[in-house]
């Protein structure tokens, strides 16, 4: 396994350090912290995973490290941690490894909390300015031989796929400059591109929007454009000096969706489109149609679903997710429309779920089946026993179909929560929707994960083909993918290991000249908001976190 870094103290303020110790609701119960790195081997399996199965999930979750010294703190600034579950042979091994991001490798030199607000550094500690403060737990995708770990508000963190080291900052060799890299690439399985943007692209609060696409080798692609769901919150860079929150809520503002040429675009060659107030859920996927029309497919709350990001600081209110409806809206634009046009949704698929998934081999191509975390209100959750549900009340897993409108659901218990799954075929060639859901369910009364295998050949009502049986509980997690032991291996060969860059972590947590540790400091207080029109954007997910 890969090492655990050990780092001296030696730095000014450590002297006067305390135990840790976590309080504050986001640390109760299912989502106390984790903080665990290591192996455990054999994992016991019920049932019998599919020999077929062969390589590794790799999922990040956000874990704070450190208890945090601000108030009001989230979820979503959780250091990231990396956990894999490799599968061969009907078994499965379990690693887990927290990304070294600089602002881990800090924060571990002192032994505390530096860095303060989610995407606020006018609430950091002096010691860490100018430290980069991503913490890369927003997403893990596999490229070119290394995972990247992924956060919306910073560069990419590249890891080793067999050992789970961090290598350090990936800028794809010095081609990106832009500060902000999406945590939400898209794969093109036609051409293998990466598709990525980057908001916030000249700094904290700018309204501009990178676009870029990695690797273009391959094939030419018929597809034409890319699309950017907008949701309607916004970031405001005289709120986040004051100490605010990075995001609000603006329920007076429209959804948009930005359509812009896929290949040799210009600024002002995007087109938006609008619709009434929403909050968006993740993107099943979207595709050109045979009329030239773009249909896109993605889950709509009709609410705030981040209670946490309030139009007003001062009013934050309880979650109520279970409140909110969330269907599966299925869009279809006019590429040709003037921009500025409204739209209503062309069709709603029948359920209410979030992190959708579909099969990545038909991913920007016409395609039938998705999954979801599905929230049932009509299924008992035992309160008594679990308390609030961590991370939301995905209480079951849905397979669905757009030309049947057919749905198949696994209720995972009274006592159970899950997270988003992955979707892995069951052979290279087999047909559309053909294989296994594969994802993380919280036995909330047990303080542990299974890891579920499900059969898209069988009703999900009957249950998984296989429980992979993990002996302590993870964190909520956010976005993962699955990659094939055959592709990893090929990259062992194509890419050595000894050839890639490591950084250098004296120079990335070197404080600048003259900072100065304070103990014990505390946030700047929010004022009064003063909204702007900037919006987060994304290319088919909301990039909130
Ligand atoms: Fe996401």
């Amino acid at each position: 396994m890969a090492h655990i870094d050990i780092i001296p103290v030696d730095l000014p303020g450590s002297e006067s350090k305390k135990p840790l110790h976590f309080t504050g609701d986001i640390f109760q119960g299912f989502n106390s912290p984790c903080r665990f790195e290591g192996c455990v081997e054999q994992l016991e399996v019920w049932g019998e995973i599919p020999l077929s199965i062969d390589g590794t999930f790799y999922r990040v979750m956000p874990d704070h490290h450190y208890p945090p010294f601000v108030q009001n703190e989230i979820h979503f600034n959780g250091d990231g941690v990396i956990s894999a579950f490799k599968i061969a042979n009907g078994e499965c091994d379990f690693q887990q490894m927290a990304v070294r991001t600089h602002r881990f490798l800090a924060e571990k030199r002192h032994r505390r909390a530096l860095f303060g607000k989610y995407r606020n550094a006018y609430t950091d500690n002096p010691i860490v300015e100018g430290v980069l403060r991503t913490i890369s737990n927003t997403n893990i995708v596999f490229h070119r031989g290394v995972l990247l770990a992924l956060k919306e508000d910073g560069p990419p963190f590249a890891m080793d796929p067999t050992t789970l080291e961090t290598y350090g900052v990936w800028d794809f060799q010095g081609q990106i400059k832009t500060p902000t890299s999406t945590a939400h690439p898209k794969f093109d399985p036609l051409t293998g591109d990466m598709v990525c943007y980057g908001y916030e692209a000249k700094g904290e609060g700018s309204k501009d929007v990178v676009v870029y696409n990695l690797d273009k080798e391959g094939k030419k692609t018929e597809e034409n454009y890319i699309i950017f769901p907008l949701t309607s919150i916004t970031a405001d860079i005289d709120r986040i000096k004051r100490g605010g929150n990075h995001f609000a809520w603006q329920p007076q503002l429209d959804q948009a969706y930005g359509v812009l040429p896929r290949h040799g675009a210009k600024s002002e060659d995007i087109k938006w489109f609008y619709a009434d107030n929403a909050f968006h859920g993740h993107v099943a996927n979207a595709y050109e149609n045979e009329e030239g029309k773009i249909v896109m497919d993605l889950t709509v709350a009709d609410g705030n679903v981040f209670y946490f990001f309030p139009e007003d600081e001062s009013k934050v209110s309880a979650p109520a997710r279970v409140k909110f409806t969330s269907p599966m809206h299925r869009w279809v634009f006019d590429p040709k429309a003037p921009t500025g046009t409204r739209y209503q949704p062309y069709e709603l698929f029948d359920t209410q779920g979030e992190f959708a998934r579909s099969d990545d081999r038909y991913l920007g191509q016409p395609y039938n089946h998705f999954f979801l975390c599905v929230i049932d209100p009509t299924k008992p959750y035992n309160f008594q026993k679990c308390g609030p549900p961590a991370g939301g009340l995905f209480n079951c897993y849905g397979h669905f179909d757009w030309k049947t409108l057919s749905k198949s659901v696994w209720f995972a218990g009274d006592c159970s929560t899950v997270q988003e799954p992955v979707f892995i075929p069951r052979s290279a060639d087999a047909p559309e929707g053909d294989g296994y859901l594969m994802g993380l369910v919280n036995r909330l009364d047990e303080l542990r994960n299974d890891l579920v295998i499900l059969d898209t050949a069988r009703p999900f009502e009957d249950g998984p083909i296989a429980v992979i049986k993990l002996p302590f509980k993870l964190r909520t997690g956010l976005h993962g993918n699955f990659v094939e032991a055959k592709e990893i291996h090929e990259w062992n060969q194509r890419l050595p290991r000894d050839q890639i860059p490591r950084q250098n972590i004296e120079e990335v947590i070197k404080p600048k000249p003259g900072s100065v540790y304070r103990d014990g400091l505390k946030p700047i207080m929010s004022g009064i908001l003063q909204p702007v029109a900037a919006v987060n954007g994304t290319n088919g997910v909301n990039g909130t976190h």
